[in-house]
């Protein structure tokens, strides 16, 4: 708890380009879980050089994420919108974590596989402990939700479980994080192969809608979406791909699935598909227009980068200072 709030943690991760399912899976339900919780989003650039990265590249997509984040309608007067470097206590407190994690639980986590599958010529250790500094991100802020798509699930559950260990041996330091799931979109999948989830690093740009497509793009590619010779707009998993168009539509409109197969009713695929174009563009684009003028005010942004950093990193030595304490580093002399 922060004052009369409990607190919220999360974060994503500034590498390629941003999809539709990084909004409806997880940003949109920041947005909405805004005013309710205390609330720490961090663009986790640490995480991001797990893989090799280009420098300016690296810190070019990490002020656009933030400025996106700010886009997307978090009001940084209220929610602590930051890079995860420039809060010393990340890298700190995850040290101390790794030496509470086993490499068997690492050695289960199906990201490190796909990932380590993916760029076989660089397999480092960051790659394989990543999954504990997501957790040291989130302990550090005592945080009671963590909202997140489907995929980060199995960290989730490995943060909960290096915080119960901690906590069994040092007392109740920890807060034991819940996760967030989005009742729609919390899995959106590639639309040329719903068998794939939608994917910053799909090498089939088809496969995803980028956040910053423009509305051609978006319709052309619901329209080529993958579906069936079904012929008919039922949300099963018998048709993955009209499945997932329905999930986004829902995501979009704010409607069930249930609902959005009552209106398409006796409809067309040829009917559907432009609909869900139109769905999503009228999310992005004023989102890609807030991102346009927020892009232009550079002192802004900048003064928003320095307050949260200090913020962050205040709230954050809290915990960190506790679990140094608790493992036995001398106290510091003032
Ligand atoms: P990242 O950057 O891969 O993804 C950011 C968020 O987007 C969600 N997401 C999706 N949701 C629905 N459908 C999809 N196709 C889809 N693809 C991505 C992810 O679940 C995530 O919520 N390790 C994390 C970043 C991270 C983090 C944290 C998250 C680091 N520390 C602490 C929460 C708390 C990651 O790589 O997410």
């Amino acid at each position: 708890m922060i004052g009369e709030k409990k607190v919220l943690f999360s974060g994503m991760q500034a590498t390629g380009n941003l999809t539709l399912g990084n909004y409806l899976g997880a940003l949109k339900n920041w947005v909405s879980l805004s005013d309710e919780y205390e609330c720490f989003y961090s663009v986790v650039d640490m995480h991001s050089i797990t893989i090799r990265q280009d420098p300016a590249e690296l810190r070019k997509r990490a002020r656009n994420l933030l400025t996106l984040y700010i886009a997307a309608g978090l009001d940084p007067k209220k929610n602590c919108i930051y890079y995860q470097s420039h809060v010393s206590g990340h890298a700190e407190l995850a040290w101390i974590l790794n030496c509470f994690t086993y490499m068997g639980e690492l050695n289960r986590m199906t990201q490190f596989k796909d990932k380590s599958a993916k760029h076989a010529d660089n397999i480092n250790a960051g790659l394989f402990t990543y999954p504990v500094l997501m957790a040291a991100d989130i302990l550090l802020y005592q945080a009671d939700v963590v909202p997140v798509g489907i995929d980060q699930m199995q960290h989730l559950e490995l943060t909960r479980n290096i915080a119960e260990r901690f906590n069994n041996l040092y007392g109740d330091v920890f807060t034991v994080p819940e996760p967030y799931i989005g009742k729609v979109g919390a899995k959106i999948m590639s639309l040329q192969d719903p068998s794939k989830k939608m994917s910053k690093s799909d090498e089939n740009p088809n496969g995803s809608i980028y956040l910053m497509d423009d509305p051609d793009t978006i319709m052309r590619k619901c329209k080529r979406a993958v579906t069936d010779s079904e012929a008919c707009i039922a949300y099963r998993d018998e048709q993955p791909g009209i499945k997932n168009l329905i999930d986004i539509y829902s995501a979009c409109t704010g409607k069930t699935p249930q609902e959005t197969v009552a209106e398409f009713a006796g409809k067309g695929y040829g009917e559907f598909k432009p609909a869900v174009g139109e769905a999503v563009i009228s999310v992005l684009k004023p989102l890609q227009d807030e991102f346009a003028r927020l892009s232009k005010d550079k002192a802004y942004i900048d003064s928003i980068i320095k307050e949260n950093a200090e913020k962050a990193s205040y709230v954050s030595t809290k915990t960190l200072r506790k679990v140094q304490r608790k493992v036995g580093f001398p106290d510091r002399i003032r």
